[in-house]
């Protein structure tokens, strides 16, 4: 078969599934079997493609696997961060986190993510901030190694430490204290690509999603240096909530108006 007759029947069955930008998830998909990047998939329409191979990969994609995990990466904040079913998939939403970040003046900073997945918070602080002495954490080991792979491809010289929140921090204090941590509540509905694809343990979180906003409250005092800033993620619903931990904090909007961080000064 040639690969534009592979594209036209391929962008069909992800539209019958319902994704509206199936026609570019096809040619995606048929660069990441071919090894080529989507320039190549556009220029070579007549070109003979081997259907099993991408058979699978369409059929992945078909049954909700997110494309990310199928790919092995994301972009985020300009770069490309791997990605696998050990870690959330990096979102737009949290760009912001990384400017208000990147606000606090440009001095030598001790910082602080906790949760880093991925690793794309605390790597892109580090390689907008090279300044910065950035340590991240995580409780789930495979995670951190993700967080790792990604600091070392893209040359980010990162403290890691496998810790639940601040155990294995001892009685480090940091300047800034970023971190987007798992806060939805264990019965809120999600979409079948979130549920089923991606860790538990970077999604959910007891009490409504509001346990770990806690846990770093109770010890925030420990670790937070006078005057340094404290920057969390939040749920759309979460604002008032998050806000009642961290009194005199403020609540900042995303680009589509939704609640997305609050921001606290100690
Ligand atoms: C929502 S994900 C965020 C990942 C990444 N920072 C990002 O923004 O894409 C939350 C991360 O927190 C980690 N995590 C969950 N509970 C934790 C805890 N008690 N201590 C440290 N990390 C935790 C999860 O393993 C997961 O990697």
């Amino acid at each position: 078969m040639e690969l534009q007759a592979w594209l036209t029947q391929a962008t069909h069955r992800l539209e019958a599934v319902g994704f509206p930008s199936a026609k570019m998830e096809s040619q995606l998909l048929a660069g990441h079997a071919m090894l080529v990047d989507r320039a190549w998939i556009l220029t070579h329409p007549d070109h003979e493609v081997n259907e099993l191979a991408l058979e699978s990969l369409l059929q992945r994609r078909e049954q909700h696997e997110p494309l990310a995990y199928i790919l092995g990466y994301r972009e985020f904040f300009g770069r490309r961060f791997r990605v696998d079913t050990n870690v959330l998939i990096p979102r737009h939403e949290t760009e912001i986190l990384i400017e208000e970040a990147l606000r606090t003046e440009d001095r030598i900073l001790r910082v602080l993510d906790i949760g880093t997945g991925s690793g794309c918070i605390a790597v892109t602080l580090k390689l907008e901030r090279p300044s910065w002495d950035v340590w991240a954490t995580d409780i789930s080991s495979p995670a951190l190694q993700m967080a790792r792979e990604n600091a070392e491809l893209l040359g980010a010289d990162i403290h890691f430490r496998h810790s639940n929140l601040f155990e294995q921090l001892s009685d480090m204090q940091f300047d800034l204290i970023v971190s987007n941590p798992p806060y939805i509540g264990r019965d809120e509905p999600l979409p079948i690509e979130v549920k089923e694809f991606e860790p538990n343990s970077a999604l959910f979180a007891d009490h409504q999603g509001l346990a770990i906003y806690e846990a770093i409250a109770s010890e925030i005092g420990n670790h937070l240096a006078p005057g340094g800033q404290l920057i969390l993620e939040i749920g759309q619903t979460q604002g008032q909530a998050v806000q009642n931990l961290f009194p005199a904090s403020q609540v900042k909007k995303d680009l589509d108006g939704n609640d997305r961080i609050v921001v606290w000064t100690r």
